[in-house]
């Protein structure tokens, strides 16, 4: 696999960063992950305003114009031929010569990685045929998680917890409410409505679930953005889940208690194909 790394594609054994780079030493970092469908990238534009606005906020310098950024993804769907899968993208704040909590000097470079998953089958997934089992945890992550960091220890651990209860993920619950899946945004579906979290700094604000709410509203669906409980959520007709490596993924079981018939519903079956349709 060719990967980039600060300006140099390179085989990826061949790609190094610092041991003072303050993403591996401190989590400070921000990425983004496309999808490619058809070896064309999946809202491109969106992932990148999301980027500029997650280093903003951190106050990471943004290495390069969207434009750069968009022609290293096309470089690498090409060197390694992606037809279906992923482009990771990482930024870190840099590596300075020490470790040190204090933000290194503002022309420290910022480190830049990209590289690709090839995922056969992404569109075609049986996954989206059977539908997924989720657990409920605790929300404990940091209260910035609409910055899109690269502090995913939690999300990780949440899915080890889902996978030891024999289950496909984890949904979290805040305060009584859903936040978010470990990696994916969280719906349910009560009759004809569509129900899902309102974007604050409790969630990241989802490119997938932006592009699913409109093609919802499109097709005359009606979609309400509030808060919902574990219990609604386990009353509901359905429920799913959207991110750019899933797309719309169908939940069939939540803390052991079957959704509707236990099988994919309507609502998220026919969301996923209008979202594959309309991304090729
Ligand atoms: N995860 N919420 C969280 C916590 C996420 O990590 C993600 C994406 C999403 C969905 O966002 P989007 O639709 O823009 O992919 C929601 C990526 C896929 C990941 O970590 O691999």
């Amino acid at each position: 696999r060719t990967v980039y790394v600060n300006g140099e594609y390179l085989p990826e054994h061949e790609a190094k960063v610092s041991v003072f780079d303050r993403g591996f030493l401190m989590a400070d970092g921000v990425y983004e992950v496309t999808s490619v469908l058809g070896g064309k990238l999946i809202d491109f534009e969106g992932h990148a305003k999301r980027l500029a606005r997650s280093l903003s906020e951190l106050q990471i310098r943004k290495p390069m114009e969207d434009e750069a950024l968009l022609d290293i993804h096309r470089e690498l769907v090409a060197r390694n031929d992606i037809d279906e899968g992923l482009i990771y993208l990482q930024i870190t704040r840099g590596a300075p010569n020490d470790r040190d909590f204090i933000f290194p000097p503002k022309d420290t470079e910022p480190t830049v990685v990209l590289f690709t998953q090839s995922k056969p089958g992404l569109a075609d997934s049986p996954a989206a045929r059977t539908g997924l089992k989720v657990i409920s945890i605790p929300d404990i992550r940091w209260g910035r998680r609409d910055i899109k960091t690269v502090q995913l220890l939690y999300p990780s651990m949440g899915k080890m917890m889902a996978k030891a209860a024999g289950a496909d993920d984890a949904w979290m619950v805040e305060e009584g409410a859903v936040t978010e899946g470990t990696s994916n945004n969280a719906y349910i579906v009560k009759g004809n409505t569509i129900v899902t979290r309102h974007l604050g700094n409790e969630i990241l604000h989802g490119i997938t679930r932006a592009a699913v709410l409109r093609f919802a509203r499109e097709a005359q669906m009606q979609v309400e953005e509030r808060a919902f409980t574990i219990e609604e959520a386990q009353d509901a007709t359905e429920a799913f889940i959207t991110s750019a490596s899933t797309f719309v993924m169908p939940v069939v079981e939540i803390d052991g208690a079957q959704i509707g018939a236990g099988t994919p519903g309507r609502v998220a079956s026919r969301l996923r194909e209008i979202y594959i349709e309309e991304s090729r």
